[in-house]
């Protein structure tokens, strides 16, 4: 095989959005644009991928990282001219150079493979990736001669009104044999109506110099949407998710209305699951077998066991086992790490804290830096008072405690092994294990107060 580079086009702003963000950051299920062209990509075992940035260029490579190497386009003069600013890292090279726009996040890397098979077939120097648009507007055109053969392309805003019926598209995406990209790239010239060096005048030009050039015409229109405007981006929202949910039902996955469940791309569900309307996946998010989520369930960045049940809740950077209930209305905060067959309650917050196996909170709790050994029992409104004002402190509550409700633990604190604590209580020295700690004003009752009162 060939030795494989690409290049993403992703320096220019992208006015078309109207949006602080750089176009291609902008996300389509919770990943942005560029990283989902990056990530195909990178599937065709490239030897180097290097990635144009212009505008945002810092924050490109901040969400890229290591995946790729930056040429910098000081100014956007066309999609030609960014092409140019790989020469440093690819001149010379022997190879085939795929080149993708950063703004067409649904290309997969099993129909780059297809377009290289064609070019690799006709011995092609470059070979375009083309579909047939219902509504071609804003697209270059493929001018074909009468035997077939791609003759050029024409950009919508160049294009006579007969060329403006054609509804083949140039899909923003190339294989190029590298020296003859970087040979005739010099060639492009910027006459034409945006005044722009234009990266399909390449094809052009090489057809004139007698070059094989070809054409592979995916039959998937979707996958090769520019997004250009938020219109675009919804629909690409909507396309991807639609994919996504499709694999995961795939495998084995029920999603009860996949209209209304987001699942990130890189979200990973055990079979037998079942997620409920309203479900968010993001980030990260990897749930285990015969689940059941949702429905209005958020989880990010968290690896959810089998068996377990979570509804109407949040869940963010953190770690819950398996056969674990959670909700309604319950929301588990970053580094918390929850055990197996744990109960955890309406209107329970959980921060910072591991939660041993069986342990319950049932009820309207707030547990923040805190240790909580296995078959604990929180009882309903139990609070770990774990903030001064400056500093947090951690509240350790050991293995089969029982804290009575509504009680207060202030940290920095231990409730001993088997230890009572009983309700309404404000602990703030350590329970020994197995002790009943008693820490609420004795009760008194005045005899015929109230009756009292009413006399006078
Ligand atoms: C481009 C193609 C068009 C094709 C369409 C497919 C050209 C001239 N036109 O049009 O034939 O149908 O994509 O979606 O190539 N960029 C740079 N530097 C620049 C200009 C652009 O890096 O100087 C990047 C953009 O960030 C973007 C990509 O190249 O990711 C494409 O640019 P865009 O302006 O969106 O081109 P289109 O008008 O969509
Ligand atoms: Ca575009």
């Amino acid at each position: 095989m060939d030795k494989r580079f690409a290049v993403i086009l992703a320096a220019g702003k992208g006015t078309r959005m109207k949006s602080k963000l750089y176009k291609v950051l902008h996300p389509v299920c919770g990943k942005p644009m560029v990283e989902h062209v990056a990530d195909e990509a990178l599937k065709l075992s490239l030897a180097k991928l290097v990635t144009i940035v212009g505008h945002g260029a810092e924050d490109v490579k901040k969400q890229l990282g290591q995946k790729s190497d930056y040429a910098i386009q000081a100014e956007q003069l066309g999609t030609a001219h960014a092409v140019k600013q790989a020469k440093p890292f690819l001149h010379g090279e022997k190879g085939v150079t795929i080149v993708i726009c950063g703004d067409t996040p649904l290309l997969t890397a099993e129909t780059m493979e297809a377009m290289l098979n064609e070019h690799t077939n006709k011995g092609a120097k470059a070979t375009v990736l083309t579909a047939v648009a219902e509504d071609p507007a804003g697209y270059g055109r493929i001018i074909r001669s009468e035997d077939g053969a791609v003759q050029k392309i024409v950009e919508h805003k160049d294009a006579s009104e007969q060329e403006r019926l054609v509804k083949e598209i140039n899909t923003g995406t190339y294989c190029f044999d590298n020296e003859a990209l970087f040979r005739v790239i010099e060639q492009v010239s910027n006459e034409n109506a945006q005044g722009e060096y234009y990266l399909p005048d390449v094809i052009e030009i090489l057809k004139d110099e007698g070059e094989t050039v070809a054409a592979y015409q995916t039959g998937n229109f979707q996958e090769t949407l520019g997004v250009n405007d938020r219109v675009a981006l919804s629909q690409a929202e909507m396309y991807m998710k639609e994919r996504i949910n499709k694999r995961h039902m795939q495998n084995g996955v029920t999603l009860i209305d996949p209209m209304n469940t987001y699942i990130s791309p890189d979200a990973r569900i055990g079979q037998d699951t079942v997620i409920y309307p309203g479900t968010v996946l993001k980030g990260q998010a990897e749930i285990g077998d015969e689940c059941v989520i949702g429905p209005h369930t958020e989880i990010e960045d968290s690896s959810i066991g089998s068996r377990t049940v979570i509804k109407q809740s949040v869940v963010n950077r953190s770690k819950v086992g398996n056969d674990v209930n959670i909700g309604p209305f319950a929301h588990i905060r970053p580094d918390s790490a929850i055990g197996n067959e744990v109960k955890i309650g309406n209107f329970v917050e959980i921060k910072k804290t591991q939660f041993g196996d069986r342990s319950k909170a049932s009820h309207l709790s707030y547990i923040g830096d805190a240790e909580v050994g296995t078959d604990v029992n929180l009882g309903c409104g139990s609070i770990t008072v774990n903030y001064d004002g400056k500093k947090k402190y951690l509240t350790k509550i050991e293995d089969g405690a029982f804290i009575g409700c509504n009680s207060n633990l202030v940290a920095p604190v231990t409730v001993g092994e088997g230890a009572y604590v009983a309700a309404g209580s404000t602990v703030t020295e350590d329970v020994p294990g197995e002790a009943l700690a008693i820490a609420r004003a004795r009760q008194v009752n005045k005899e015929d107060y109230v009756k009292n009162i009413h006399k006078k």
